[in-house]
């Protein structure tokens, strides 16, 4: 049905405005098609984005979007980008690309992109020239400015490009729609001070800033109350929360804090920085009733020079002083860790020391990446770039190391008896549910699927590198 176009916008001022003239707009179009506008949010990379594609959708509900579980049924596409490697980015390019068929099937079809890649000034110009049926685009610290610039188009059909990642305030009371009913995200902290040499964070997500703890603390009370069983406190380097806040509590505090919080419920946070993971931090999460004993620790590299030149600032010495502090206070912690293979002028030698480090931390798990070069970076600039064939060929080799180790750990938890949030029904053909441990890892059992959402006790019988078996356990 044809539909006649809303009045061009003034100036709109704020979030809440735009929000209920979009809302008037989609009623508008209810009542005149007699069906309601969807919307689908297609999220890349890391937790930090699937939170704020929750509250991209929580927006788009409260503008009066329905959510749509595909592309093919939805009015308003919001394509969620990452730029942490080119893959991320590559991946996010060619789904924007397959949209255009949409679009040309339903030239009202609103196809918009934010996150980490539209916020490089060269990708944002890239998208202008060669996806002109992107209408518009939002960079990181723009999110509540999302129901803005959708109403900028809807109201002028003039494409809007705000790639930026100028740092704005933290924005409070944003709507969210959760994905899970038990496991949620929390916010705490935007942004990225450090400047790892290899990394586009800090330019695409700009600096460090952190919410005021009393609303952090409303958000998990609430959770609590709604039955989650599962928070995740959430920043790039949770380490450095408070700075700049009123309250001046640094991270230790905050989650000393969230753990007097009465209920049935785990609280875990990513991600940590070595240098910036304390002592304190750690002697609270020992004296803790709710933290997790599971610590995400991302090593980078083994060797002490190539550290230096990721600007990582510490040492693999200071690495494991804090590893031995760690699992002093909980012996049963679970470690998991980030390492990159490739790094610039990254030599066999100091490949070795990578391994040796792996073979004396132990890490339950561990997240590998090939070195991306990022534009714009240091690390980009510099000389000795690694080979393909020999990045490849030393991915390979740490992948079997750590296999090794992993199913050693995991080995284990035989005949343990843990407690296991339950996931549901699993993708294991012969286990059918699936659940993960207060140290996050993957367990599969012949259960109840009925126990989604629940801490059930699970034995463990099996282990694998990456994952674990069980039986309910009887007791
Ligand atoms: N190339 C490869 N891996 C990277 N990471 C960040 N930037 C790059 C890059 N340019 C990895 C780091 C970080 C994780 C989230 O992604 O290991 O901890
Ligand atoms: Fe990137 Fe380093 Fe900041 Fe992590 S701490 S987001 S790796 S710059």
């Amino acid at each position: 049905m044809e539909t006649s176009r809303p009045q061009a916008g003034k100036t709109i001022l704020n979030t809440m405005d735009a929000t209920r003239l979009m809302r008037q707009e989609n009623d508008r179009y209810a009542m005149e098609s007699g069906r309601s506008r969807r919307a689908f949010v297609l999220t890349f990379g890391c937790q930090q984005n699937e939170a704020d594609s929750e509250k991209i959708a929580g927006m788009a509900q409260a503008m009066g979007y329905g959510i749509a579980d595909a592309p093919e049924q939805a009015d308003l596409i919001v394509v969620n980008t990452c730029a942490v490697r080119e893959h991320a980015e590559k991946r996010a390019l060619s789904t924007v690309g397959q949209y255009k068929h949409l679009k040309a099937q339903n030239p009202e079809l609103v196809i918009a992109m934010c996150g980490c890649m539209v916020s490089q000034e060269h990708r944002a110009e890239e998208i202008k020239r060669r996806y002109p049926y992107v209408n518009f685009i939002f960079g990181t610290s723009m999110l509540q400015s999302f129901p803005c610039l959708l109403w900028e188009w809807t109201s002028t059909h003039r494409r809007v490009f705000r790639a930026g990642a100028e740092e704005t305030a933290v924005a409070e009371g944003l709507p969210i729609r959760r994905e899970n009913g038990y496991r949620a995200w929390v916010s705490i902290m935007y942004g990225c001070n450090n400047f790892c040499s290899y990394c586009i964070v800090p330019y695409v997500r700009g600096r460090e800033r952190s919410r005021e703890p009393e609303p952090i603390l409303e958000e998990i009370r609430s959770l609590v109350a709604a039955g989650y069983r599962d928070i995740t406190l959430l920043g790039q380097n949770v380490n450095s929360y408070g700075k700049g806040t009123k309250a001046g509590w640094d991270f230790a505090d905050l989650l000393a804090e969230a753990d007097k919080i009465q209920g049935d419920y785990v609280l875990r946070f990513m991600t940590s920085h070595p240098k910036d993971a304390g002592k304190k931090l750690i002697d609270v999460m020992a004296a803790s009733t709710h933290i997790a004993h599971q610590f995400h620790l991302p090593l980078q590299s083994g060797s002490d020079a190539v550290l230096k030149k990721m600007n990582r600032r510490y040492t693999t010495e200071t690495y494991t002083q804090t590893l031995d502090y760690l699992r002093e206070k909980m012996p049963d912690v679970t470690v998991t860790s980030d390492i990159i293979v490739g790094f610039p002028g990254e030599s066999e030698e100091d490949f070795e020391a990578t391994l040796k480090m792996i073979d004396r931390a132990r890490f339950d798990m561990i997240f590998s990446f090939i070195y991306s070069p990022r534009k714009g970076t240091p690390a980009a600039e510099m000389e000795n770039q690694v080979p393909a064939d020999v990045t490849h060929t030393r991915f390979d080799r740490l992948l079997a190391r750590q296999n090794v180790i992993g199913l050693e750990k995991n080995t284990e938890l035989i005949g343990k008896t843990l407690r296991v949030l339950c996931d549901g029904e699993s993708k294991n053909d012969s286990l059918t549910i699936s659940g993960r441990t207060e140290g996050n890892k993957l367990v599969f059992w012949q259960g109840d699927t009925a126990d989604r959402g629940k801490f059930v006790r699970v034995k463990i019988t099996g282990a694998e590198p990456f994952a674990l078996q069980g039986e309910p356990a009887e007791d």
